[in-house]
């Protein structure tokens, strides 16, 4: 018997064939199940100086990142920061179809030429002056009689390379990557139903993890663990009849579907009243006037009718005909390396992890939510980074909602996972066969990246490769 016949019913597939409003094509389909190995995953990568300095070189230098939202430089000369280890660069609007990225460097003598956005016309160092325009061209040296033997045209500043995709901006350090459309493999035809580019950045907090970064990304692309460590979410939350999807030949994206509305499979018999009330105190955008449930309604549909109200009622326009499952469930995608973008409507996330400078043992972790623009395409300015420290609480950022008390649950386990990982005598991680496939695959695409040479060749065969199909 196959995990596909082993997995507990009903099915997300299952679910979705009762909704109300259809699920789109794309949420019907599912991965195969079967096929994973199931070797364990070393540990020292999770704590090893040597590791993060491989990566830095491997991954960070080579892959596409998300760097910012569009709407947060809609101006020729807006620009932010994005930094990354301890590369920085500046992406910056240079022309109402053009953006760049510049590395954030004065080529006199090094200084950072920005430390934080803002909307400037020329980037001018804050040590001698010296001053680019948004080409990136030099156009002023201080005292210029002194540096007679300095050639302007050799000082252009250097760029990495830019992408766009879904209103958000990507980079890569690497000028022979490749090209983002291929990197980003089957996501922009699962996000056609989700329209990221008609969204806004609402929210964006920012926290100091107690944990390495890929600890905390882990935690967040798996349900395994709901039922331990967020026990107050089951009875509306469906947590072991999630469905991962691993799909082959793609080595960037997975993706994983949560069903909300329905109880975990692991309760039986529960009132339908007490799903939709449990939902209710939990996720306070389900608060309001009660939800009446005649004879035979399901929560779910209920639940989904409330959801689609309030969606057209924040948005501006009818969304009657949203599907249950974009309107309730958690439909969560991840980006390789650091990338968590949630599709549907119900739960517009975007989650991204970082290493904290040379630190392997913390991480920066990012919570964005993306809110639907007006129909008009208008909406509020973007939110600003709000920064925790490492000693603050998710649940100190009150933008975050109901989202902050599950976060803050998962950041006191990861606490003791990075603690547990170096007590352990044990070399290697043990990861379930289908509920952790996504754990997996992350794992076989980060070490085939990690194990090319300079020249990109592939030196070594790791362990943790694709499936056995
Ligand atoms: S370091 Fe930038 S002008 Fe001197
Ligand atoms: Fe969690």
């Amino acid at each position: 018997m196959g995990i596909s016949d082993r997995r507990p019913k009903p099915s997300v597939q299952d679910v979705f064939a009762t909704d109300t409003n259809p699920a789109p094509s794309v949420m019907r389909n599912e991965s195969p199940a079967d096929g994973w190995p199931t070797d364990d995953v070393s540990a020292e990568r999770y704590f090893s100086k040597e590791w993060h300095d491989r990566e830095v070189e491997n991954v960070w230098r080579k892959c596409w990142q998300l760097a910012c939202r569009e709407e947060e430089i809609p101006n020729v000369g807006d620009h932010i920061v994005y930094e990354i280890v301890h590369d920085s660069l500046i992406v910056v609007r240079t022309s109402p179809t053009e953006i760049r990225a510049y590395v954030n460097s004065c080529l006199h003598r090094g200084t950072l030429l920005r430390t934080e956005r803002g909307c400037v016309q020329s980037f001018r160092c804050p040590f001698h002056a010296w001053t680019w325009n948004l080409d990136g061209k030099l156009v002023n040296m201080h005292q210029a009689w002194d540096l007679s033997h300095v050639n302007a045209d050799d000082m252009n500043l250097p760029q990495a390379q830019v992408g766009t995709w879904g209103g958000f901006v990507f980079i890569n350090f690497d000028e022979n990557c490749e090209p983002l459309t291929s990197y980003l493999e089957n996501l922009p035809e699962h996000f056609d139903s989700f329209d990221l580019d008609k969204r806004y950045k609402a929210a964006h907090v920012a926290k100091i993890m107690p944990c390495n970064w890929r600890l905390a990304m882990e935690a967040f692309i798996e349900a395994y663990h709901v039922a331990i460590a967020h026990p107050q979410v089951l009875a509306y939350y469906g947590d072991s009849n999630t469905q991962y999807d691993v799909w082959p030949g793609i080595r960037h994206v997975s993706r994983m579907i949560s069903v909300q509305g329905v109880p975990s499979p692991a309760l039986t018999g529960i009132d339908p009243n007490r799903t939709i009330e449990e939902m209710r105190r939990d996720v306070p955008f389900f608060a309001g006037k009660p939800i009446e449930l005649a004879e035979g309604d399901s929560a779910r549909a209920k639940l989904a009718e409330r959801a689609r109200e309030k969606i057209s009622r924040s948005i501006g326009s009818d969304m009657s005909s949203l599907s249950d499952t974009e309107s309730l469930d958690l439909i969560e995608y991840m980006l390789f390396p650091n990338m968590v973008p949630w599709g549907g409507q119900a739960l517009p996330i975007c989650y991204r992890l970082r290493p904290n400078g040379d630190d392997p043992e913390t991480s920066i972790m990012e919570i964005m939510f993306l809110f639907s623009k007006a129909p008009d395409g208008s909406h509020p300015a973007p939110a600003e980074i709000r920064w925790l420290s490492a000693d603050q609480n998710w649940s100190d950022a009150p933008e975050l909602g109901s989202a902050a008390m599950v976060a803050d649950q998962d950041t006191e386990n990861l606490y003791r996972i990075q603690k547990g990982l170096r007590a352990s005598k044990k070399p290697g991680v043990t990861l379930a066969q289908y509920q952790e496939s996504r754990i997996r695959h992350f794992h076989a695409t980060l070490d085939d990246y990690m194990s090319r040479g300079d020249d990109g060749s592939v030196t070594q065969i790791s362990e943790v490769r694709t499936p056995r199909r």
